[in-house]
């Protein structure tokens, strides 16, 4: 008999901390994280079609095409293994997108178990994400203010010296991020709660704190 897998959505506004929490349920649980935007900004570094239409969008804070996300998705789902739990990070972001994830996941024998918001005060998000930044090699991330490397200047992960910063991470496009969240992306929550499926976590505790209460809920 498959096991079932332990599906999930992290849904919440940029700077969230939808990223940093499912770098822990990697980690911690064994998941895979499936986010739109690490493969949006995969497919711009390596040039390829969909980095070249979706480049100008992202830098802007608009939303790329619900077909182009909802491909990806898919296609990242059939290359990893069936047991593994999804964690989908920044998808679904609008309606079609929702009505196509269930589309992907019933095709694929899958179903959502959680939808979990992380509830966040929306001021506080500008400076998370403008004071962000990762290594250029391993991508691993770190803040100006929340968590700076131990050593300054050298990532803790892999020993590089140097660091990116996203171009999406100004202030004028976080406000365009934000406000493409709350017109498209936060009507898609009363679906779920309908279907049973939402628990909300607040975002604004310490990162531990949140990921414990995420975890309470996973193993319900
Ligand atoms: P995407 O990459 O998904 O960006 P986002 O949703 O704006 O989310 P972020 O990555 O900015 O934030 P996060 O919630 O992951 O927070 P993080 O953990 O990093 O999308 C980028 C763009 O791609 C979109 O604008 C769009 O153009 C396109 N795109 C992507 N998906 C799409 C889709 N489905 N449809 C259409 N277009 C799509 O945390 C932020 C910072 O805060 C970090 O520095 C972290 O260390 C810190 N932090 C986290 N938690 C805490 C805490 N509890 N306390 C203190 N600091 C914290």
């Amino acid at each position: 008999m498959k096991t079932v897998p332990l599906d999930i959505i992290l849904l919440g506004p940029p700077g969230a901390g939808k990223g940093t929490q499912a770098s822990t349920l990697v980690s911690g649980r064994g998941m895979v994280q499936l986010s739109t935007g690490d493969m949006l900004r995969t497919a711009v570094r390596d040039g390829t079609p969909t980095g070249l239409q979706a480049q100008a969008v992202m830098a802007a804070g608009e939303l790329v095409s619900d077909e182009i996300v909802s491909g990806l998705i898919g296609e990242k789902l059939d290359s990893m293994a069936h047991s593994a739990g999804a964690i989908f990070d920044g998808y679904p972001r609008t309606r079609p997108q929702a009505i196509a994830l269930d589309a992907i996941l019933a095709q694929r024998g899958r179903a959502l178990r959680h939808v979990i918001e992380l509830t966040v005060d929306e001021d506080a998000l500008v400076e998370r994400i403008t004071g962000r930044y990762s290594c250029a090699q391993c991508g691993e991330g770190y803040h100006d203010r929340f968590r700076q490397p131990r050593l300054a200047g050298t990532c803790e992960r892999c020993g590089s010296t140097q660091f990116l910063r996203r171009p999406d991470d100004n202030e004028q496009a976080v406000r365009t991020r934000m406000a493409e969240y709350r017109a498209k992306t936060a009507p898609i929550l009363p679906v779920y709660e309908a279907r049973g499926l939402v628990s909300r976590v607040d975002g604004m505790a310490e990162i531990a704190t949140v990921s414990a209460a995420i975890g309470a809920i996973l193993d319900r």
